[in-house]
């Protein structure tokens, strides 16, 4: 490393300490968590070369938080310690190694992997069953007493055990967890904020941070916050609770906290690394941030005989995930033309590595977010990926400026087709309402022939571009009235698949009536909707003649969407198109209820499925429609709520899952003879 001076070192303390300041009190930070981590790594190596140089207020001297003056100090019954961290396999088996030396039967009892949860360490002590108090970490040694807003979590136990289940409980049991926002909670949290004209949170960790050191319960009470249970710090009578972390794990839920669901048991350390990949996949999965995976000698008294180091204990270790936030600089802003018109802004960034994935592109949500953080090209921008794969802005970080910024104007006109753009009273929203918009034209065309709607094989985007800008498509009806000779004028054509188009369009005429309602592209009618309407109106003829108040009747149907619907059948030249379908031979397979059974007594009704893997009779769109027009819900996400997992081909990680939580797997065959009744 080429440090090397102490003046080096002092420089570099105190510029963690800037960043400490910023993130934590200031909340505008003007570097990512990863950055952070980097250079406070960095100071740790150098102190361990020049233990005499080691400052009393470098950041590594303490745990967490400045503590500040709004709550009362409590100390804690014992230090609540922190995780060293490891980055890779390699690390982790560098760890065992070293703990192996200490303790040659430190793996007898397994270890256990634990979801790292990206949240907020709380510390809650119960007397008698009573929850008395609910202080922060601080910094390990003192909180802060936040009892009042502890107990506003709903999930957080105020009396334990729950049920007479273990009656036997310790007079004091001081349990450790970590408090946190579902990522979906969070966004609409920042939205009801960005209504009211408030100021919006960064990040979940943020959010959660914020709202638990409110000095209003009130306020903290009106923020969907989460608590998980991993750890119990101090019982007064230690022989009165298991000795292992797995054991530990159960007794706390059985006394009725909330623990994680995401822990599994591993017999040796090679089982632990042979699991890290699919570690990775459920991160993916889970609604709210892990940024790791915590790895704990599964024995305690063994884990706690290994001692520390500083304040990291060596009998468990945190695997960190490359962080899914970064800083790049904004090129510029553009816009994306929707199938419904609606003008959405995105980020054109420098190439940018996040979460093991380059990116170029983010989502600016829309233009009430640019201004309201008031974002300019040229400004270094905080972006992050959640669970799904499309990263978004966060914030700018306006503090770099150097005056060569510009401020964003939203567009007055489409940029697709030059039309002014319009505002709808009560939506942030702002659409292009030129129906003949070629934007407009191409992704519509890209919708009626999707998976979920008509699935014509082998129309992709890039064909869908060329139709439209021939002048061959001018609306999705048209692709029934096209030619093979027609194809082969265009570039990239050649008999072959000129013929196979045609072929695979025609195939689509009998698609089931459900599939065509979502592929027509009525504002706010998707799938799901789309077979409810098809089951209740078996024709494209009676939805079409559907009165507003007929269609609110349906389950998931309210007044907007009703009102959509009729406004779309009522316009002339929709009217046209349907009329071109018909004619074209478009003759959808009726889906006939015309009494519709109640959805109770439907085979599947009040069952939640997760389908995984590749099926042999159906595609994914099809399985989720017949589940549903069982009566049945489908997830993406395999949770205790599952009733159970249909599992193809190359099932992974959510197969995995279920076996762990003992729900049930059904093959493709297993699930149609369980359910001979489906309709
Ligand atoms: S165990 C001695 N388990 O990660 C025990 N910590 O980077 C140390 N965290 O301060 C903690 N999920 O706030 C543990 N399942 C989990 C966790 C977890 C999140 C946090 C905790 C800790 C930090 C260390």
């Amino acid at each position: 490393m080429a440090i090397l001076s102490k003046e080096d070192y002092i420089r570099e303390k105190d510029e963690l300490n800037f960043h400490n300041y910023r993130y934590h009190t200031l909340e505008q930070p003007l570097i990512a968590d990863a950055e952070f981590d980097r250079l406070l790594a960095e100071l740790r190596e150098i102190e361990t070369a020049h233990p005499d140089w080691v400052a009393p207020d470098s950041p590594t001297q303490r745990v967490g938080s400045v503590l500040s003056d709004k709550f009362a100090r409590v100390s804690h019954p014992r230090p609540v310690l922190s995780l060293a961290n490891a980055f890779d396999a390699e690390d982790i088996r560098a760890w065992f190694d070293r703990i192996k030396k200490i303790d040659p039967d430190i793996d007898r009892d397994g270890f256990v992997m634990e979801a790292k949860i990206d949240g907020l360490t709380v510390v809650l002590t119960y007397e008698n069953g009573n929850l008395t108090r609910g202080v922060t970490r601080g910094n390990g040694l003192v909180g802060e007493d936040i009892t009042a807003n502890i107990r506003t979590i709903r999930s957080v136990p105020l009396k334990i055990p729950l049920d007479s289940a273990d009656s036997e409980i310790p007079q004091t049991l001081v349990v450790r967890g970590e408090v946190f926002i579902e990522n979906d909670d969070f966004e609409e949290l920042n939205e009801t904020l960005i209504r009211n004209g408030e100021k919006t949170y960064l990040n979940p960790r943020n959010t959660a941070s914020g709202s638990l050191r409110q000095l209003n319960p009130a306020v903290t009470a009106s923020r969907p916050l989460k608590i998980l249970i991993y750890q119990i710090l101090d019982a007064s009578d230690e022989n009165a609770i298991p000795q292992s972390q797995n054991e530990r794990c159960r007794y706390l839920a059985r006394l009725g906290f909330p623990t994680l669901k995401e822990s599994q048991f591993c017999a040796t350390i090679g089982d632990v690394i042979a699991n890290i990949s699919a570690w990775k996949k459920i991160r993916e999965t889970l609604r709210f941030d892990i940024d790791g995976v915590v790895i704990k000698v599964n024995n305690l008294s063994r884990a706690q005989a290994l001692g520390f180091v500083g304040k990291d204990p060596r009998g468990a270790i945190a695997l960190k995930f490359p962080a899914r936030e970064t800083i790049t600089k904004l090129i510029d802003i553009g816009i994306n033309v929707g199938r419904t018109g609606v003008l959405t802004p995105y980020a054109i960034m420098e190439a940018v590595e996040v979460g093991g994935v380059v990116v170029r592109q983010a989502t600016l949500h829309n233009f009430d977010f640019i201004r309201d953080r008031d974002i300019r090209i040229g400004d270094d921008i905080l972006i992050k990926r959640a669970g799904d794969v499309i990263p978004y802005v966060v914030a700018s970080i306006g503090d770099k400026r150097d005056g060569s910024q510009t401020p964003y104007d939203p567009p007055a006109c489409c940029p697709s087709c030059g039309e002014p753009v319009e505002a709808i009273p009560g939506e942030v929203a702002v659409y292009c309402i030129n129906s003949r918009c070629p934007a407009q034209l191409v992704r519509n065309v890209e919708h009626f022939a999707s998976r979920g709607a008509m699935e014509i094989e082998g129309l992709g985007i890039k064909i869908v571009e060329q139709l439209c800008s021939s002048g061959l498509v001018a609306d999705y009806a048209d692709l029934y009235q096209l030619t093979a000779n027609q194809l082969l004028e265009l570039p990239g054509f050649a008999e072959k698949k000129a013929e196979n188009l045609i072929a695979s369009i025609t195939a689509t005429k009998t698609r089931p009536l459900s599939r065509l309602i979502n592929a027509l592209g009525i504002r706010n009618v998707g799938e799901i909707n789309a077979v409810s309407l098809a089951a209740r109106f078996g024709s494209l003829g009676n939805l079409s003649a559907a009165a507003q108040d007929e269609l609110t009747e349906i389950d998931g149907v309210g007044s907007t969407m009703a009102e959509a619907i009729v406004d779309w059948f009522a316009n002339e030249r929709n009217r046209r198109i349907l009329e071109k379908l018909i004619a074209s031979g478009v003759n959808p397979t009726q889906e006939i209820q015309t009494s519709e059974p109640l959805s109770s007594d439907l085979p599947l009704a009040g069952k939640t499925v997760v389908v995984t893997g590749t099926l042999q009779n159906f595609s994914r769109e099809e399985i989720k429609a017949l589940i549903r027009r069982n009566g049945g819900k489908t997830s993406e996400s395999v949770s205790a709520r599952t009733a159970f997992v249909i599992a193809g081909d190359k099932a992974g990680s959510k197969r995995d899952k279920a076996a762990k939580l003992a729900i049930p797997i059904l093959s493709e065959s297993d699930f149609l003879n369980d359910y001979p009744d489906l309709r």
